[in-house]
């Protein structure tokens, strides 16, 4: 692969204490080309989760490497990785995870604050009007549908122009036509900003759409199959 946007070597993982204790990531090797789409599957308790968020920086491997657009995450601090993630990769959970005290607006402009991006206000109602939420904007999470706030969420993923957009389970909380819009956003997201997407998904649809799916059962890549 000429120029990947992410490679993991040889990522091994162990959560959880004593009895309770799990090997979850058992040896996964896996490069995603910049651009490119890829959907992670697999049953539950596969690790699909656990290996996004090892992509995202935000769960350090026992051992293994992750190079994020040529950084090898594991040389970064705990300050440097942090200031890495806000700047270069965005993250959409399942359940939305904003955080509840604040409107739409300053949800989207709080990643922009903290990577010390001018305007942060300014650019925050952009990417609420780029997601449709322009009628939206002080509006607390609690005040929102599912759909309106997985599109904060969105927009809060895309507003620092990350390279990297990665999405766990993104429209599992969500019903199927407004799950559908969602998804189209995303993939209209990636596109429009060449941004690279991982994301992880049960939705069989979803990963179609995706430029290749790669399968996880217990902890190991299973196949990859081309779309
Ligand atoms: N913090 C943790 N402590 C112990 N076990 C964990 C922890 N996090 C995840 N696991 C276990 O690791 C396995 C993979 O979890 P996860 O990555 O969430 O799977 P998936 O997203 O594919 O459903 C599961 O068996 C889960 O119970
Ligand atoms: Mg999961």
């Amino acid at each position: 692969m000429p120029d990947p946007a992410i490679v993991l070597s040889d990522v091994d993982l162990s959560l959880g204490r004593g009895a309770a204790r799990v090997h979850v990531l058992r040896g996964i090797s896996l490069a995603v080309a910049r651009g490119e789409a890829v959907g992670l599957v697999g049953p539950s308790g596969s690790g699909k989760s656990t290996l996004l968020m090892v992509m995202a920086g935000l769960e350090r491997p026992d051992s293994g490497t992750i190079a994020v657009e040529g950084t090898d995450l594991g040389g970064l601090d705990e300050d440097a990785l942090a200031r890495f993630r806000g700047r270069r990769i965005g993250i959409v959970f399942q359940a939305f995870h904003l955080v509840p005290t604040m409107t739409a607006l300053e949800n989207v402009a709080l990643p922009l604050e903290l990577a010390d991006k001018p305007e942060a206000l300014a650019r925050a109602r952009a990417e609420l009007e780029a997601v449709g939420l322009g009628h939206r904007l002080h509006h607390y999470p609690a005040q929102l549908s599912g759909g309106e706030q997985q599109r904060v969420a969105i927009a809060r993923a895309v507003a620092p122009d990350p390279a990297i957009l990665v999405a766990d389970e993104p429209t599992g909380n969500l019903d199927e036509a407004t799950g559908r819009q969602i998804v189209d956003l995303l993939f209209a997201l990636k596109r429009d900003r060449g941004a690279t997407l991982v994301l992880v998904t049960h939705d069989a649809g979803l990963a179609r759409l995706c430029d290749r799916t790669v399968r996880l059962r217990s902890g190991l890549v299973e196949a990859p199959v081309a779309a």
